[in-house]
């Protein structure tokens, strides 16, 4: 993968929203074979994580939120930016050319274990790179069944 495109991306990620402008969440940047393998497993074998030539994996740290919000910035402000700070990285990826898959079905403590953090969070895995197919976009629920005037 271009380097020059994922430091874009990257630094999109670093522009994101966060509480307090906090930044509470740490993005590491998985390229090694061994390590985007034991991902996949740890995401219950799914084999495009070990596929893809680049995970990003995005942790919330509650310590770093809750030290100005206490209990809110622990349990939501925190995921909320390393919620945010993913979603962008998506939206630079997809700007770049890039192809995505956001991955949340996985096993915390494994994940935890491949990125050797065991002080915050893993929210969400984000397999990056060049699409082997170009997918039909997928269906959404109507408007008037997700947004209501009150
Ligand atoms: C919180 C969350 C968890 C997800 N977990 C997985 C996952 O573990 N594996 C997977 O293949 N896709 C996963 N997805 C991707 C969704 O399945 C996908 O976004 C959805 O089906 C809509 O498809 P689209 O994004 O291609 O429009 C997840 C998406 C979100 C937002």
């Amino acid at each position: 993968m271009d380097r020059a495109a994922l430091d874009r991306v990257l630094h999109t990620v670093s522009r994101a929203p966060s509480a307090g402008n906090l930044q509470a969440y740490r993005v590491y940047v998985i390229g090694s074979p061994q390590k985007r393998h034991a991902l996949a497993v740890a995401a219950g074998d799914q084999g495009f994580v070990a596929q893809a030539p680049l995970d990003l994996v995005f942790f919330a740290d509650p310590d770093r939120s809750a030290t100005k919000y206490g209990k809110r910035g622990a349990t939501l402000y925190a995921v909320q930016d390393a919620t945010i700070a993913a979603c962008f990285a998506v939206l630079a990826a997809t700007n770049e050319g890039l192809s995505t898959v956001w991955v949340g079905a996985f096993d915390e403590s494994a994940v935890r274990a491949v990125c050797d953090d065991t002080k915050r969070r893993p929210i969400a895995i984000i397999a990056l790179g060049h699409g082997a197919e170009d997918p039909r976009e997928t269906s959404r629920r109507d408007l008037a069944e997700v947004v209501q005037e009150v």
